[in-house]
């Protein structure tokens, strides 16, 4: 497990960028808890540290807006926009986000990336 931040460095409804463990993650903070996923798309590999959180706790892709559970990582919508960028789908088929387990120290957050443990 990789410390990150406090929990409140991250507001409800926000995210916050980290690399760890040679990974770079988004840490969200969601009204049922903390999530983090993979911060790459997984269409063109845009990040999404400035991509949108969607009120179904979704991100939202900035490029061509591939919307992704934050959850599970699952796509709920792949790239769309424009509508030309579709024609790339053969090439780029859909494909989820990496997810990553989260735990709450005190008042930590850490998440588990690979196998590295939290040096204490
Ligand atoms: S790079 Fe994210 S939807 Fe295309």
């Amino acid at each position: 497990m990789f410390d990150v931040c406090k929990t409140t460095d991250i507001s409800v409804g926000e995210k916050r960028a980290f690399k760890v463990g040679g990974e770079h993650i988004l840490v969200y903070h969601l009204s049922d808890g903390f999530y983090a996923t993979q911060a790459r798309c997984t269409h063109l590999f845009k990040s999404m540290e400035n991509g949108d959180i969607t009120a179904n706790d979704e991100i939202q892709c900035p490029l061509h807006r591939a919307r992704f559970d934050i959850k599970t990582g699952e796509v709920n919508e792949w790239a769309n926009f424009p509508k030309a960028v579709k024609v790339i789908d053969g090439l780029r088929p859909a494909k989820c986000l990496k997810t990553y387990p989260v735990a709450i120290d005190g008042d930590r957050i850490q998440v588990l990336v690979g196998e590295e443990p939290v040096s204490t």
